[in-house]
């Protein structure tokens, strides 16, 4: 089925500036972009996103890091797009992640791991409407 997932490219990958070759693997992949921003994020915001890892001892760290710098969030759209948007990241651990893989090319740790998928289709529409309105997403005509 044809679905939408929410990509973030985090802070450390804008910092070696692959945002481009990033988009690339998805657009190479057959994965749409039907919405996208960069944005610096609050620890307000950063914090309702990982709500759910809230009591997990890293939750401090991956605030900080998400906020440590801009991010560019996108919409992903294409059949499969959840599962196939996880296979190009690969493993959240960039040590268990795949060659080829975007994590195992350009992150260097679990906290800095260059990428965010969502994990579920369930979880894709409650990310995507954290971060973008309706009107902020553009179905692909042609
Ligand atoms: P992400 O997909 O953005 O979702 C939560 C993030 O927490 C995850 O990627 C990792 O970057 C980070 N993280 C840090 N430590 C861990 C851990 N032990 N298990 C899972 N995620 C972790």
């Amino acid at each position: 089925a044809v679905e939408r997932t929410l990509s973030i490219v985090k802070p450390d990958a804008v910092g070696k500036n692959v945002i481009g070759e990033i988009f690339s693997r998805f657009e190479r992949a057959g994965l749409k972009i039907v919405a996208t921003k960069m944005m610096h994020l609050s620890k307000e915001k950063a914090e309702g996103f990982y709500a759910e890892h809230k009591e997990r001892p890293f939750f401090g760290a991956l605030v900080s890091f998400m906020t440590s710098g801009p991010v560019v969030v996108s919409v992903l759209e294409g059949e499969n797009a959840v599962i196939r948007h996880r296979e190009i990241l690969g493993a959240t651990d960039p040590k268990k992640a795949a060659a080829g893989t975007i994590r195992a090319d350009y992150a260097v740790s679990v906290d800095e791991n260059a990428t965010h998928g969502s994990d579920s289709t369930t979880s894709a529409e409650r990310e995507i409407n954290y971060f973008f309105s309706k009107e902020e997403v553009c179905p692909r005509t042609r």
